[in-house]
């Protein structure tokens, strides 16, 4: 049997209110407190809470009072408040309405995160380098919240409308409470272990109080301490805590976090049934798949052949690839975190410049600058970094190249191009991405000196720009519409758009080999040799080859009335010419003592010409 009084929610509130009210102590108070969760309305009025360390009350000041402040109220401010206590029965909220507000210096609580902050920070747990890089089509990726909050909902339904086929594994914990840190730091070490692609941490906006597990210690070190890509999205776009620090990357809210981890620009390969493609390696044996892309709107359907190097049995050749390779992969996920750490998350730039690079060229040229470091006496490590420029600023040439306003080429090095995946102002603007990074990579390498480097860059701006590829290619533009051609400027315009990257490559080869003077003269006239023939066998391959074979178009040149070697000389005579050009590249080796890399290279001179990629 009850003994006491039943009251119904208004009776009881309203009984709160006149304690309140009637309370002599309560009216016309003095407190001192840290300010919290400032929120301004429109109108002027400030709502906020005041909490020391261990409680927190609800206050409002409003905009009338709120102006005469002399100080602007900010979170994480200590001061004196004059304020009546107060009820309001209709939500039964207790809080203060405060008149006048005393500034004090900073609050407690936030001296203690400032300088938990400047500790973590001081033992590189929240520094800006060494992030992770997303992966670029994650298959399996955790989620780390509550299982009951809307954030977890957002991320999911975000999730399966942009990556349908990822698996998604799902670590519910409580986002706030006292069991939360323990269960957050629990999830993130199992979760860590799964070989997941990457980890949504995070919940939806709240208090600051709410939000504080964010901020404690052993969550923020084991965030940091993961090996999986960690992308943290706590609250609101304003809130920002210790764990957005440490992670790999911050979202501004759980959706943002899951559009970060997926990529939607991302061109999807399917099998004709419509099954999803993550990979080349997956596409069925008849070769056929279609690529939807982007805008979604146009589909392309294509064949794929395993585009083997030429000289594909060489293994210098091939350890020559497979450093680019890694250099390349190295050098993009390290601009890609530059990026994302100034806010600029643009995905499809990333992915276009990636589509392009790793599409399977045959990196010709990067081998051609490790062998001329190593015929200098050098190891390939020095050469790095100029690979790596060298191949970007190539593949930024083919990207413009295949320009409809150009060659107007659907298909490069077996994808199709830039353009036709991510459309033409990405296509553009990854073109660019791709000729900028290697001015900076060889800025900011550490094997090379100082000397080196600007020699590396005058070579590779030099033979890049108007004088070499830029001028050549404006004089492939012009020759279409120039009536005849002799073949004097035909090979001028070549040496141009092909010879000049190539003798870059030779030259900037003997520069991190550390080589002479006279080397990079015969470095250079190797290049321009070898560049020149390169070119009249891609004329020839253009009407003798398959686009299976060459992953590009054949019968391109014909089409866009260009001059080639072969429209000029025929097949044959465009043929000895370039077996004489070879001859004369390998006159230009023997100014090289002998070697096993100058004999590499000979073997490379000779398969250049006769290739059928
Ligand atoms: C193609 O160069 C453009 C020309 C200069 C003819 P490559 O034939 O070296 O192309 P990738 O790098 O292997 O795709
Ligand atoms: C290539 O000339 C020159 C550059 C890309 C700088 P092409 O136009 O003949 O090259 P492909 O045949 O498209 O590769
Ligand atoms: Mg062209
Ligand atoms: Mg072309
Ligand atoms: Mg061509």
């Amino acid at each position: 049997m009850l003994l006491c009084a039943m009251l119904t929610i208004t009776e009881l509130n309203r009984q709160a209110e006149s304690l309140i009210r009637q309370n002599r102590k309560l009216q016309l108070l003095l407190t001192e407190g840290e300010i919290a969760n400032l929120h301004r309305e429109d109108s002027g009025h400030l709502f906020f809470s005041l909490r020391d360390e261990k409680s927190a009350v609800r206050a409002v000041m409003f905009a009338h009072l709120a102006e005469r402040l002399r100080f602007q109220p900010e979170n994480g401010l200590q001061v004196i408040a004059a304020a009546n206590a107060d009820f309001y029965p209709v939500s039964g909220t207790f809080q203060l309405r405060v008149t006048d507000m005393l500034l004090q210096g900073i609050g407690t609580v936030q001296r203690g995160f400032l300088r938990k902050e400047q500790e973590l920070q001081k033992e590189g747990i929240l520094s800006a380098s060494g992030k992770k890089p997303l992966p670029e089509n994650p298959r399996k990726i955790g989620i780390i919240t509550s299982a009951q909050g809307a954030a977890l909902q957002d991320i999911l339904h975000i999730l399966k409308r942009r990556s349908p086929l990822a698996e998604t594994v799902i670590f519910p914990v409580h986002v706030q409470g006292i069991y939360a840190e323990a269960e957050i730091c629990q999830a993130l070490k199992a979760a860590d272990s799964q070989q997941l692609d990457v980890l949504i941490l995070g919940r939806g906006g709240g208090s600051a109080e709410d939000l504080a597990i964010f901020n404690a210690e052993s969550v923020v070190r084991t965030v940091s301490a993961c090996h999986t890509p960690v992308i943290s999205a706590v609250g609101h776009e304003t809130d920002v805590t210790l764990t957005d620090k440490a992670a790999d990357l911050r979202a501004s809210t759980p959706s943002a976090a899951a559009e970060l981890a997926t990529s939607p620009h991302f061109p999807e390969m399917q099998t004709l049934s419509g099954e999803r493609l993550f990979s080349v390696r997956q596409i069925p044996a008849d070769g056929i798949f279609r690529i939807i892309l982007p805008d979604g709107s146009v589909t392309v359907r294509a064949f794929y052949q395993e585009r083997k190097f030429i000289m594909n049995d060489n293994e210098k050749l091939r350890q020559y690839a497979v450093r680019t390779e890694q250099k390349l992969a190295s050098v993009v996920d390290g601009l890609s975190v530059q990026a994302q750490h100034r806010q600029m998350t643009a995905d499809s730039l990333f992915h276009a410049m990636r589509h392009s690079l790793t599409a399977g060229g045959k990196r010709i040229r990067p081998a051609l600058i490790y062998a001329f470091c190593e015929l200098c006496g050098s190891a390939p490590e020095k050469a790095d970094a100029a690979a790596a420029a060298m191949e970007m600023t190539h593949t930024s040439s083919l990207i413009f190249d295949d320009l409809p306003a150009m060659d107007n080429d659907d298909f490069r090095r077996g994808k199709p191009s830039c353009h036709k995946a991510f459309g033409e102002a990405t296509a553009m603007l990854a073109g660019i991405g791709l000729i900028c990074a290697p001015f900076q990579i060889i800025a900011e390498d550490n094997a090379l000196t100082p000397e080196q480097k600007t020699k590396l860059i005058q070579i590779l701006a030099t033979e890049e720009g108007t004088a070499g590829m830029v001028g050549g290619q404006m004089l492939d533009m012009l020759f279409e519409t120039a009536g005849t051609v002799t073949a004097e400027q035909l090979e001028m315009m070549c040496l141009g758009k092909t010879g000049a990257l190539m003798k870059a490559s030779c030259q900037m080869g003997i520069i991190c080999g550390g080589g002479s003077a006279e080397q990079v003269e015969a470095a250079g006239n190797y290049g321009l040799a070898t560049g020149l023939a390169f070119q009249m066998v891609d004329d020839i391959l253009d009407v003798t080859s398959t686009s299976e074979q060459l992953g590009k178009p054949v019968g391109s040149d014909a089409e866009e009335g260009k001059q080639t070697f072969v429209t000029l000389l025929g097949i044959a005579q465009a043929k000895n010419r370039a077996a004489e050009l070879t001859a004369k590249a390998h006159t230009a080796l023997d100014k090289f003592p002998e070697s096993e890399t100058r004999a590499f290279l000979h073997s490379l001179t000779d398969a250049l010409l006769v290739r059928v990629q």
